[in-house]
């Protein structure tokens, strides 16, 4: 295996000691912005010879060299394990060297490391934050497909983790393509303060030579350039908004994969997770576990701990780059995988789900869930919410002493307590009366869930047409 010089040797005298090179060296993470290295050096290359630093054939020959380079990292397997390097940016140039010769060296001029690396992180990022959108939407695809095929499903809703108010499943799907919506549209942004040029701000003051750095941004699609360059160097902003965004939709899939392995036990019972999902005990032969799921919750933990790491990383950073900056990197793609790798999880587990339709039914008719009912009941024959409510409370009271669901006491039980009940009662304590009253906009009333299904699914397939429901 070769070894790349270091790019700073002319100033030392000594040779680097062997376990700080190790420390010191980020090739072995960094080696994933290869490919956005080297389009951002294409670019650097044209500009340099528009500003009259390299000739035409210079020029050409660097990035026919590059390319070449693109092509071998593509096909050949131990294409970055054939030389030893401190970071990427001096893989490449080694690599180019090697290939083209001394034309190679003049790749670098005007250019730092520091705007570099902060052009070729957020041009790979941004690539990544498309694909996390787009599985983004793909969980949310199935999240309406399982609205859609299970609207009849009727379940507990819960508070404080007690029965509270009969649901549907699609509604509580739904909730999940809101919370998942949220997160779209914060990576957008994201996006948006991601694809900004920092290339030509030189290692922190700017540059001496003629680099048009718009033309520059417009041949790599990104949308502005920075405007600072002692701030473009050291801002990694765009870098702690992803890992934020990512945090919030880990927190979203881990309260998701937390309802859905209540939901799986047998406490609960209402679903039935997939084998393919799940795996057993080495010990206890009957058991069937939510590895996936359990998965996702504790990743959380880890995207969570990338924040604050690169957070933390930040704060005592005096202007501009520092050695420090280099940690943002496994944070990111650690984060990247993880997040990737989660919602692919979360979209296989939700597809292959089972639901318990009638014990979730049961669950939904048993344990007071229509106390609420009774009471909205009271107040359309004239009494105030209060009163009901206590009334209510007392009905229960007594429900629960005779070991009775509200619907099985009689009208004689009833009237111990108000005259105000009447026969039509009945229909009120129903579980799909309970439903069909949540009429307004934002309930769970079918209609209502039908209706946001639709919507769901119209701006699914607005920005997705392929994606057949
Ligand atoms: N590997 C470095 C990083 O990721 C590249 C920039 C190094 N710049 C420097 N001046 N040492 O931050």
């Amino acid at each position: 295996m070769s070894k790349a010089e270091n790019l700073w040797k002319g100033r030392f005298v000594k040779e680097s000691n062997a376990t700080f090179t190790e420390f010191n060296n980020s090739f072995r993470f960094d080696r994933r912005l290869f490919e956005a290295d080297v389009i951002a050096s294409l670019a650097y290359c044209n500009a340099l010879f528009y500003a009259g630093v390299l000739t035409k054939t210079e020029a050409e020959k660097i990035q026919s060299g590059l390319k070449t380079l693109l092509k071998r990292a593509a096909y050949s397997s131990s294409f970055f394990d054939e030389m030893q390097a401190e970071d990427v940016h001096s893989f490449i140039e080694a690599k180019l060297t090697q290939l083209i010769g001394e034309t190679a060296k003049k790749l670098h001029t005007g250019r730092s490391r520091n705007d570099q690396v902060a052009t070729a992180l957020r041009l790979w990022l941004r690539e990544e934050i498309k694909k996390i959108v787009s599985l983004t939407i793909d969980l949310q695809f199935s999240l309406i497909l399982s609205a859609e095929s299970n609207i009849d499903a009727i379940m507990p809703g819960y508070t404080h983790l007690q029965r509270a108010q009969p649901i549907l499943w699609s509604h509580w799907c739904l909730a999940y393509f809101e919370m998942l919506k949220r997160d779209r549209e914060r990576f957008e942004d994201n996006f948006r303060r991601t694809n900004i040029l920092p290339l030509g701000s030189g290692a922190l003051a700017g540059t001496n030579y003629e680099i048009d750095r718009e033309e520059i941004a417009y041949e790599l699609e990104f949308d502005s350039v920075t405007t600072n360059s002692l701030d473009a160097v050291s801002d990694r902003d765009f870098a702690i908004e992803f890992l934020s965004s990512c945090s919030i939709l880990m927190m979203h899939l881990s309260r998701f994969a937390e309802d859905l392995i209540l939901y799986s036990s047998q406490e609960f019972d209402f679903i039935e997770l997939s084998d393919s999902v799940s795996t057993g005990s080495s010990l206890m032969p009957q058991k069937k576990n939510p590895d996936a799921l359990e998965l996702i919750r504790g990743k959380t933990g880890r995207v969570f701990g990338h924040q604050i790491a690169l957070l933390t990383t930040l704060k005592g950073l005096p202007l501009a780059y520092n050695k420090d900056m280099q940690e943002d990197k496994e944070a990111i793609f650690d984060t990247v995988d993880t997040v990737k790798s989660c919602l692919k999880i979360a979209k296989i587990v939700i597809e292959n789900i089972k639901l318990k339709k009638e014990k979730m039914l049961a669950a939904a008719t048993k344990g007071y869930l229509n106390a609420t009912e009774l009471a909205d009941y009271l107040v359309q024959k004239g009494i105030a919410f209060r009163d009901a409510h206590y009334i209510t409370g007392q009905i229960v009271l007594y429900a629960i002493n005779q070991g009775k669901e509200l619907n099985e006491l009689s009208m004689d039980e009833m009237h111990l307590f108000s005259e105000a009940i009447s026969e039509d009662v009945f229909d009120y304590l129903s579980v799909k009366k309970a439903i069909s009253n949540k009429n307004q906009i934002g309930g769970t009333a079918t209609e209502r869930v039908a209706e946001c299904i639709k919507k769901a699914k119209d701006e699914i397939r607005k920005i997705n047409p392929h994606l057949k429901f």
